[in-house]
């Protein structure tokens, strides 16, 4: 896959929610190489400390533009340091990284809990097909400001919370049987927290839907060189994260 390394200039940086920001960058270059599923090795500071760059799902490209956006949440030092970073500012962006999502839906259903709705707002925008259902999971209503970004691209929204704050109260996956039974969806693509993928596997298999998941994992070189990154796989073999997917049929990874 064809990658580059660029200066990028942060065009907008701002909080969208708690903890969480909207970095929109100028990466021309790169972001013309870009697939929805695939994301980028930051650079979060030029100091020596942290030495290792920090994977983001790439939540939105332009190539005409040539611009991108990245959504994080902050959780460690990293995304501590890189949320510090002003408009004006360049940031080193190794990418684009990674296997995308296969783009051959008609009737797509995705699936995204937290921070894993990000590389479903690209995702949506180049499926070209007519309805897009989303199904969107988080812990209460604070967190659901994804509504506002998924509204004018997706036409059926279904929103879960931990607490019941908004939506159902629950998960996505126990909204996902009914919902997979009362349509005829062909494809079910996932990205979030390990268990909810699991789960939404488990039921697209039981539905006979085919099914990609976007994984997460520790990364340090991002390109496949240094085995951090690996998962096992349902043939006995192990898989690195950050160059077989991060994205991957759900019956190599998950039973
Ligand atoms: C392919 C890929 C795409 C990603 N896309 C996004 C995205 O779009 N938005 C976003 O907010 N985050 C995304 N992440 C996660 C993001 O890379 C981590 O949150 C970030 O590296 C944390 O760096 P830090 O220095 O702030 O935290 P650290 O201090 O390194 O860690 C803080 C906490 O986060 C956990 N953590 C760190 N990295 C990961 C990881 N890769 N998987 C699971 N837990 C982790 C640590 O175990 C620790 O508990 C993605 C990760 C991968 C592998
Ligand atoms: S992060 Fe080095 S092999 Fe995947």
């Amino acid at each position: 896959m064809p990658k580059t390394i660029v200066k990028a200039e942060v065009l907008a940086h701002k909080l969208i929610g708690p903890e969480v920001c909207e970095l929109t960058l100028k990466a021309s270059g790169l972001v013309q190489m870009a697939r929805p599923g695939q994301f980028v090795h930051v650079r979060v500071a030029d100091t020596i400390v942290p030495l290792l760059r920090r994977p983001i799902s790439i939540a939105d490209a332009n190539a005409a533009a040539g611009t991108l956006t990245l959504i994080y949440r902050i959780v460690g030092h990293g995304t501590e340091l890189l949320a510090q970073t002003l408009p004006g500012s360049r940031l080193d962006l190794m990418g684009p990284l990674g296997n995308g999502f296969v783009l051959e839906a008609e009737r797509p259903l995705l699936v995204g809990g937290g921070i894993g709705l990000a590389p479903l707002v690209y995702l949506a925008k180049a499926l070209c097909t007519s309805p897009i259902t989303i199904v969107m999971g988080g812990r209460n209503k604070n967190e659901m400001y994804w509504q506002d970004i998924f509204q004018s691209i997706c036409q059926n929204i279904h929103i879960t919370t931990d607490d019941g704050s908004m939506g159902r109260q629950g998960f996505t996956v126990d909204v996902i049987d009914d919902i997979l039974t009362g349509d005829s969806f062909d494809m079910v693509y996932a990205c979030g927290p390990r268990p909810m993928l699991e789960g939404v596997a488990r039921l697209a298999k039981e539905r006979n839907v085919r099914c990609q998941v976007s994984l997460e994992d520790h990364m340090a070189c991002g390109v496949g060189a240094c085995l951090s990154c690996t998962c096992a796989a349902t043939d006995g073999k192990r898989r690195k994260v950050c160059t077989d997917g991060p994205v991957f049929w759900a019956e190599e990874v998950f039973d």
